[in-house]
């Protein structure tokens, strides 16, 4: 084993510590060795056969370091060969990739490599449903994706975490299938729509935005470094609803064990605006008023957590939360004065009402983090930034969420506030390393130089910020106008794409590439979906679009996307034409979720091979059959 031979030895036992620590269970006392090996020495094996009926792909003798045996799935034993040692100490490969966030990084670009899908290789007949699990509540939140947890002494495992609106998260082991841990977040019982009565603006009724639970909406964050999984759950603790919490849980990704101090406190702050010209100087937070859509994010130690409305029910404000992320402590918060009478004339109803706002809910995309500042998009709320009233506003903190560090509203945020049409239906991406870009329910795509956003100039018609585009080229104040209620997606590919999806009675996906001569993104779409194939009209809440390459530079790839039904659309990246189209009308959907399967604003996680798509009651699991 010339090889393996002592000039290696120092490093090989360190890699050996390492290696071994995420080795598979065998039964050792069955493992027969050929040749014996002194401590701390190399082994010299020759042939020999091991009863592994487990799953082992690594092999682990206590005292001796590890061998890769190679073992094929279904063999009930496998031979280890010569060589398999010198195999066993080859450097560590780096971690495969995982999906650890929502829309797959801090900017939320949407991109993801994934090998195996292509356009030549994902077809109407090559691409399945391969499997899919059934859990107790509706999937707002995107699946995750952990490569190589430990969840025993000796067995890793590739997990896909799965959050529901019954506050339960799973662990499903990507390759076999099977449950690996559930736990229940519930403390006392579990939010329902009932508990959340109508509002002035939609009277009659509960609000059923989410229906029938309210328990986990937001995407959960992996730390992969510590293996730590958080995630934001809301149960109604006590008799009333005035008992609701919102707990932040930290679970060991192995096993769904809390960690020490998991859950918080129920998620708390009050802040005084004393200078406030509205006559209740003091915003609390009160959690059956606030929904927690956003996905999770971690950053530098932080766990940020944003909050909305429910329903846009009165009063609500935007609340940003930043715990550590180990003491699991609020470290930092922010959220904005109390306002009255904002929504005055256009809907007189809520003349009097003590509004708040505005909300942070961006289609369930988590805030966006980009050159060390945290980026939200607003909704409805008061356009009033002089006051600290940021409706309809992009936002950029500094990281300790100190204050508004700048923001662009668009000149007619007072129109959107005034009908709803929030600029915030998405949340941002930050690309190229310089630009900040949103579209929210009115339609325009707006394009912002992060260094400098433009605030808020009701009158210089947007010229205040760095690029403005029209997917629709519909009058400005239209009210009917295409909406987007997702955020873009980003392709570096080919100079630079964006890719848009609105939501229409007619086909409304879009790509815009970036123009090398002007600097800009093309003003009008360089490709957009065949608008005559009637093929993949997403009229309500329309999906988040996925990019998916090969590689980070391959130039073809393909764009994911889930419709109201639960489907699943594959087009091809570059022309937009349809390559994929599951049907899954009648797929998803039963008690105790939603019974047509609509999952807003969801999509799909692509990782090693396999797309999960999370939906009315389960995750199904797509793969090239
Ligand atoms: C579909 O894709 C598979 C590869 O995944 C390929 O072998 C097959 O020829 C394709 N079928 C069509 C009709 O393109
Ligand atoms: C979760 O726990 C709550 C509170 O103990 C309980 O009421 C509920 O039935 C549990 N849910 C599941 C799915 O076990
Ligand atoms: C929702 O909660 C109410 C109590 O506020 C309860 O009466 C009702 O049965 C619950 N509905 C569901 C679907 O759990
Ligand atoms: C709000 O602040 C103003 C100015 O500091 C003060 O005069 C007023 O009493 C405060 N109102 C309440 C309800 O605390
Ligand atoms: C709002 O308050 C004003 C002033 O008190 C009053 O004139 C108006 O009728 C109220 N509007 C509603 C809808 O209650
Ligand atoms: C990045 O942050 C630095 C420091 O605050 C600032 O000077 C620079 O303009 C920022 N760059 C962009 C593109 O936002
Ligand atoms: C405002 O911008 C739009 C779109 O760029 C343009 O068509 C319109 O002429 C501008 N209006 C003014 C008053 O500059
Ligand atoms: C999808 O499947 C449902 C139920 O099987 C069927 O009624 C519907 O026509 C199908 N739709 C398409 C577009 O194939």
């Amino acid at each position: 084993m010339g090889r393996a031979g002592g000039v290696c030895t120092a490093a090989i036992l360190l890699l050996a510590l390492h290696l071994c620590s995420c080795a598979s269970e065998l039964n050792f006392a069955s493992v027969p060795i050929v040749d014996d090996v002194p401590a701390n020495q190399l082994a010299k094996f020759t042939s020999c056969i091991v009863d592994c009926a487990l799953e082992p792909a690594r092999i682990f003798f206590p005292f001796r370091g590890c061998i890769w045996g190679d073992k094929q799935a279904g063999d009930t034993s496998c031979v280890i060969k010569k060589t398999c040692f010198l195999d066993c100490f080859k450097p560590e490969e780096a971690r495969p990739q995982g999906v650890y966030t929502n829309r797959y990084d801090l900017e939320r670009t949407s991109f993801v490599v994934e090998p195996a899908f292509s356009p030549a290789t994902v077809n109407q007949t090559s691409f399945k449903i391969t499997n899919q699990w059934i859990v107790d509540g509706s999937v707002y939140a995107q699946p995750l994706y952990a490569p190589q947890v430990k969840v025993s002494k000796f067995v890793t495992k590739n997990l896909v975490i799965i959050a529901t609106e019954y506050n339960s998260v799973y662990a499903f082991d990507a390759d076999t299938g099977e449950q690996v841990w559930k736990i229940n977040l519930t403390i006392g019982r579990v939010v329902n729509s009932t508990d959340i009565p109508s509002v002035p603006s939609r009277p009659g009724g509960a609000c059923n935005d989410i229906a029938p639970y309210y328990g986990i909406t937001s995407t959960p964050v992996i730390d992969p470094e510590t293996n730590i999984v958080y995630v934001m759950s809301l149960s109604i603790e006590g008799t009333t609803v005035d008992s609701a919490a919102y707990r932040l849980n930290a679970l060991k990704l192995g096993s769904g064990e809390p960690i020490e101090g998991s859950p918080t406190a129920p998620v708390a702050g009050s802040r005084l605006f004393p200078n406030s010209q509205f006559p209740n100087n003091a915003t609390t937070f009160v959690a059956i008023k606030q929904h927690q859509r956003p996905g999770l994010v971690l950053y530098k130690g932080l766990v940020y957590a944003a909050f909305g409305s429910h329903c846009d029910r009165p009063p609500y404000f935007p609340w940003l939360f930043a715990f550590s992320s180990k003491s699991l402590a609020i470290e930092h918060f922010w959220t904005s004065p109390i306002f009255i009478s904002r929504f005055a004339p256009a809907q007189p109803s809520q003349q009097n009402v003590t509004a708040g706002g505005p909300t942070i809910w961006q289609g369930g995309t988590a805030p966006t983090i980009f050159n060390n500042s945290l980026y939200v998009v607003t909704g409805r709320g008061p356009v009033q930034p002089q006051n600290g009233g940021y409706g309809n506003a992009i936002l950029r903190f500094p990281l300790d969420l100190s204050d508004v560090e700048d923001y662009f509203i668009p000149a007619n945020g007072v129109y959107l506030d005034n009908v709803d049409l929030d600029l915030g239906a998405s949340g941002a991406i930050a690309i190229k390393d310089k630009y900040i870009i949103t579209g929210g329910k009115q339609g325009p795509i707006y394009i912002a130089d992060a260094s400098n956003l433009g605030g808020y100039q009701p009158t210089a018609n947007n010229s205040n910020v760095f690029q403005v585009i029209n997917p629709t080229a519909l009058e400005f104040n239209n009210p009917t106008a295409n909406t987007i209620y997702s955020g873009p997606a980003y392709w570096e590919a080919n100079g630079g794409q964006i890719f848009i999806r609105g939501r229409r009675a007619q086909p409304s996906l879009f790509r815009y590439a970036w123009d090398k001569t002007t600097g800009k993104l093309s003003a009008q779409p360089t490709a957009h979906q065949n608008p005559a194939s009637g093929v993949g009209v997403f009229q309500n809440r329309a999906s988040n679009p996925v990019i998916q390459a090969v590689s980070k530079t391959a130039t073809e790839g393909i764009l994911w996307e889930i419709d109201e039904q639960a489907s699943l659309f594959a087009w091809d990246a570059m022309s937009l034409n349809l390559i994929y189209r599951s049907n899954n009308t009648g797929v998803c959907g039963g008690t105790p979720s939603s019974s047509t399967g609509v999952v807003k604003f969801q999509l799909p996680t692509i990782a090693a091979g396999k797309l999960y798509l999370g939906c009315g009651d389960r995750v199904l699991t797509y793969s090239l059959a």
